[in-house]
């Protein structure tokens, strides 16, 4: 299985340990995979490639019963999602790039000015000091 899935057994183990794939034991004690697991740990190379979670692969598989074949249906609802997420992450990668053009030469990594270390201020807006922290301390003062 590991070698027609390019894994390392120890890949497989894990996936197993995620219940992203299962396995039986033969009467020897010896570890076998159902051949549909191959489209499983497919789908979870291919997941990892781009980026996705285990924990949300993990989510995809569980529609489908062990012991059943991925089929193109599955793998195209799971692409849709994906493909929205990696949409989202390039648009948020893309934002971050431009405001690392503005920190290029600066260096400043001001907690008020700059963009990438502190963006937005959004606790500077509420006054000076450490503001989790007093508003920690009057929570648990009860007032
Ligand atoms: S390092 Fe100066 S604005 Fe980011």
């Amino acid at each position: 299985m590991a070698d027609r899935a390019g894994v390392a057994v120890s890949t497989l183990h894990y996936y197993e340990s995620l219940g992203l794939i299962e396995s039986w034991r033969t009467p020897a004690n010896h570890r076998r995979y159902d051949r549909r697991s191959l489209r499983r740990v497919a789908v979870v190379r291919v997941a990892q490639t781009l980026g996705i979670p285990l924990a949300e692969v993990k989510a995809v598989l569980d529609r489908v019963p062990q012991g059943a074949a991925v089929g193109k249906a599955d793998w195209q609802a799971a692409s849709e999602v994906w493909r929205a997420e990696i949409d989202r992450r390039m648009a948020l990668l893309e934002r971050l790039r431009g405001q690392l053009d503005h920190c290029m030469g600066c260096g400043c990594l001001s907690l008020e000015n700059c963009p990438l270390y502190n963006p937005g201020d959004a606790l500077g807006a509420e006054g000076p000091g450490p503001r989790r922290w007093t508003e920690a301390v009057e929570d648990a003062a009860g007032s």
